[in-house]
């Protein structure tokens, strides 16, 4: 079964390239099962009732978050949708799920966030986190794909090895640069440090350059502006078998490469 795993969701340029992707590049009948991380897929930060709406049209499977969950008003409300799970090792009774258990033609797929915790704000250990939804989660599914939303290539690693032979797949996201290490992990686990995001390849990290630059030069608060120049869909692609045995897992682009003659898709 190939499972799509679709990289951070970048503003208004990220939503359009990926309803492209789903249009002219036939994504649904491509992968079985369709992920995407939308924790940055309203103005660059958070998520909405709004854009999410406009995001279930296009037949996804199952929506993940990260450290912006929470930046929109509007992200409590969202997470009450069955689509969407936030990260697990946040504290107890934070509302939404930290897991969803959704169909597939090869049974029921389990699919886990969880946040780093180096170079980000405090949660609970991801490591333990996992050890206790898995002995519930491994009741009703063999395969099980982790969303590993953080910084550090070290702490992704070492998340990768630990879960090894028990997760279908460990990608990460967070970055927004995606890295060339997609690998099959010795007990059959998927891995790649991250997926990188979607959205416009023309600024920094899917946002407008400057202000970037202003704040890196000034160490002053700038509002950051979603670039839209150059968007590009950046995912990997995860064929597991039915007992969640990862078999490969290839880099997916959409498109494969950006010319950068600053072609913008829409107007924002
Ligand atoms: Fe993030
Ligand atoms: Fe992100």
């Amino acid at each position: 079964m190939k499972i799509l795993f679709v990289g951070d969701i970048v503003g208004r340029s990220g939503r359009q390239i990926l309803k492209d992707a789903f249009k002219n590049f036939d994504l649904r009948s491509k992968y079985d099962f369709i992920i995407v991380n939308a924790e940055n897929a309203a103005g660059g930060f958070g998520i909405t009732n709004k854009v999410l709406e406009e995001l279930l049209q296009l037949d996804i499977d199952c929506f993940t978050m990260g450290n912006h969950t929470f930046d929109k008003r509007d992200g409590e409300q969202v997470l009450l949708h069955d689509k969407v799970i936030r990260p697990a090792n946040l504290p107890p009774n934070v509302v939404g799920s930290g897991y969803g258990i959704f169909n597939s033609k090869l049974g029921n797929v389990a699919v886990i966030n969880l946040l780093g915790r180096v170079f980000m704000q405090p949660v609970d250990c991801p490591f333990r986190s996992f050890d206790s939804l898995f002995s519930e989660i491994k009741k009703e599914c063999d395969i099980v794909i982790v969303d590993f939303h953080a910084e550090a290539t070290s702490e992704k690693n070492a998340l990768g090895c630990y879960l090894d032979g028990r997760a279908s797949a460990v990608v990460g996201t967070h970055t927004h640069v995606p890295t060339a290490d997609c690998k099959i992990l010795p007990n059959k686990t998927a891995y790649v440090t991250d997926v990188g995001m979607t959205g416009s390849t023309a600024g920094i990290i899917g946002f407008k350059k400057d202000s970037i630059i202003q704040k890196f030069l000034t160490c002053m608060p700038k509002k950051f502006e979603v670039e839209v120049i150059d968007p590009q869909l950046q995912a990997v692609c995860i064929d597991v078998d039915e007992r969640g045995r990862a078999k490969s897992i290839e880099r997916v682009f959409y498109p494969d490469v950006i010319c950068s003659e600053g072609e913008t898709l829409i107007n924002d």
